[in-house]
């Protein structure tokens, strides 16, 4: 990763703004080691409309000791996710010494209503690990290559929330050493792309929202009780060989496959979650049901479509753009009442994130 360099902030200061999209994993991180390491491989979409828009302005810091930063959230001071912005930006400073001589005002949106109950750390951090890491190039006066910048976001984007390292590229990123792919890495997602067929470019995401509160158990517990599943081993060989199959199934373009690893891995993950110990469920009535419906849709139409679920009761939906209208016309028909207030987020394939600004002032 990048070298800290010195420099002298002097009255230094700017601000820059970057737009970062959430994902979905299609093989889902469960589990880690060490600092924030996966236990075993991950691969996932990058989405287009679910964002996080977050700028960074910065300017020389007067106290001493601490990192100085106020945040807001869509305008308003957000306690519990302050805090763990600041936790995050504790971690930074290990490899970023330059913050501690800055006060950093953060200012954060969505795109996607606070309420809708979907995971918007991928965003958030991999927004803040962005403006971080452009900062650096500009303070320090270095700039990374495309390749390196991304890589090092996503290095850097981990330590706030695992998924969120594989948000920095477009369109599809893996996470995770597996003995399948040599470029691979616990460290950081690589861009994977290119190696995925056409029939894959163009995938919708219909996210359909069964219940928005908060989780009963969070995503930092449920990867805490893997250390000690029953299954830990088992879970790692199969993550391993459904990569595999995945990635082989996305390289020549068989949808038959795909949908049934990206099922697979749906009710694998929430099963690992229901034989933890303790165990505890995070689907609802409304999942299952939605998911039997699904079924039959599927049988009666022959519909290319599968659905994955993310540590919460709320349904992807994944299908190809072609089969965007019937999909449609058949959650307007049968689905919208078993969904929170009839809601559900359209979203789909993205092209990664967006700096929209960089503005740099030497007094
Ligand atoms: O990045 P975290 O710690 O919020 O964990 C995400 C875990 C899953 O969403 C369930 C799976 C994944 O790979 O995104």
């Amino acid at each position: 990763m990048i070298e800290a360099e010195t420099h002298k902030p002097g009255k230094l200061q700017g601000k820059v703004t970057w737009r970062s999209p959430s994902n979905i994993a299609i093989v889902k991180y469960w589990g880690k080691k060490g600092h924030q390491l996966p236990l075993n491989p991950s691969l996932s979409m990058t989405l287009s409309r679910s964002f996080t828009q977050t700028t960074v302005s910065y300017s020389p810091s007067s106290s001493k000791g601490d990192i100085s930063f106020g945040f807001s959230f869509e305008g308003n001071s957000q306690g519990e996710f302050s805090e763990k912005i600041g936790r995050f930006l504790n971690v930074l400073n290990e490899h970023f010494p330059f913050l501690k001589e800055f006060h950093l005002d953060i200012e954060s949106s969505n795109s996607f209503p606070h309420s809708a109950g979907i995971a918007s750390s991928a965003s958030a951090m991999s927004a803040l690990a962005l403006c971080i890491l452009s900062i650096s190039e500009t303070i320090n006066n270095k700039k990374l290559t495309e390749e390196e910048f991304f890589r090092n976001a996503s290095f850097y984007a981990r330590l706030g929330s695992g998924s969120a390292c594989r948000s920095v590229y477009p369109k599809w990123a893996l996470w995770g050493d597996t003995h399948h792919i040599k470029e691979a890495s616990d460290k950081y997602a690589i861009d994977f792309h290119d190696k995925v067929h056409p029939a894959f470019h163009n995938l919708q995401d219909t996210i359909l929202i069964v219940h928005s509160g908060p989780k009963p158990v969070s995503s930092s517990t449920g990867h805490e009780l893997m250390n000690k599943h029953p299954f830990l081993e088992q879970r790692i060989e199969q993550a391993n060989q459904n990569i595999q199959g995945l990635t082989k199934a996305l390289k020549v373009g068989n949808m038959k496959t795909f949908m049934e690893i990206t099922e697979n891995e749906a009710y694998s993950l929430h099963a690992l979650m229901k034989s933890s110990e303790p165990g505890f469920i995070l689907t609802r009535p409304n999942t299952l049901e939605i998911i039997r419906k699904l079924q039959l849709f599927r049988e009666k139409t022959d519909t290319n479509i599968c659905f994955t679920l993310d540590a919460g009761p709320n349904v992807h939906l994944i299908y190809p753009f072609e089969e965007k209208q019937k999909v449609i016309k058949w959650i307007t028909d049968e689905i919208l009442d078993l969904c929170e207030n009839r809601q559900w987020i359209d979203d789909a394939i993205g092209d990664g994130p967006k700096m929209l600004t960089q503005i740099r002032y030497d007094n």
